[in-house]
């Protein structure tokens, strides 16, 4: 696992924007794994620079998106579908239908086939190229909670009260934050081919410690990230200020040959 820690939440977006970038030069058909919460915003902030000064473009990228709250009504503004429409799609230019969420609408039997075939159409489109993740303060990643299994699917799942409270901010109230959401399983995102968690602030200290630097773990699901083989981590300063072997990650990252990238 690669560790870069970075001065500032907008360098860590702009690093983790010139790796996508990089993959979308040389394969521009890539398919794309986005998340949501506020981590990754600086990450969509320079993709969409790079979309007007730059040229980038995601015509021929497809997407899926991490997870998705189950009993919200269509177009919430707090859905994730409507979040990832409002703070990347709609400045950039992926074609109709190429960015994808779980399907949410069904109950029972229907639902758990379209867990079912959300898995099937990632793998359909050739898997996911480079999976972008936050974290949550209890070491989530996507709402894979606590005690997840690390070989799960794409899944209902429920909230834990610690979450719910964290994306009260979002809405109105804790109350009003679904309890319920479909999201990728650990194992659905251990497949693709790179990871790369952006995590920034205090509050995410001792989660990303404990994921990088602890054992793995389905208490800390983002520990899982230490099973893969590409899986890099950007952190700033105070994200990093519990990391025992920071300064080997600064020295590593200090003498890393460029040609070798994230
Ligand atoms: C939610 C999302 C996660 C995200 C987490 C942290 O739970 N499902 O994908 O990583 O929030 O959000 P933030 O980046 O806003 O701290």
């Amino acid at each position: 696992m690669e560790v870069v820690i970075v001065d500032a939440p907008e360098v860590g977006g702009a690093l983790v924007a010139g790796a996508i970038a990089a993959l979308i030069d040389r394969q521009p058909a890539a398919t794309l794994g986005l998340a949501t919460g506020s981590s990754p915003l600086p990450v969509y902030a320079d993709l969409a620079r790079r979309h007007r000064e730059e040229e980038l473009s995601f015509a021929r990228a497809r997407a899926f998106l991490l997870d998705e709250y189950v009993g919200l009504p269509a177009g919430h503004p707090q859905s994730y579908r409507a979040f990832i429409a409002r703070e990347l799609e709609s400045h950039v230019d992926f074609g109709d239908g190429a960015v994808q969420a779980p399907d949410v609408s069904g109950d029972g039997p229907d639902l758990l086939a379209a867990c079912a075939a959300y898995d099937a159409a990632i793998a359909g489109a050739g898997g996911v190229d480079l999976q972008l993740l936050g974290i949550g303060g209890d070491g989530h990643i996507g709402f894979n909670e606590p005690g997840s299994s690390l070989g799960s699917r794409t899944r209902l799942k429920t909230l834990t009260e610690d979450t719910r409270r964290d994306n009260a901010r979002f809405f109105g109230s804790p109350d009003e934050v679904p309890r319920h959401v479909v999201t990728q399983g650990i194992g659905t995102i251990l497949d693709a081919r790179h990871l790369v968690l952006v995590a920034f602030g205090t509050a995410k200290a001792s989660a990303v410690a404990a994921a990088v630097e602890g054992p793995v773990s389905a208490m800390v699901p983002a520990s899982a990230l230490q099973l893969h083989p590409h899986a890099t981590v950007v952190v700033d300063e105070p994200a990093a200020a519990l990391l025992e072997l920071s300064g080997y990650y600064r020295e590593t990252w200090a003498a890393k040959p460029p040609w070798q990238g994230l």
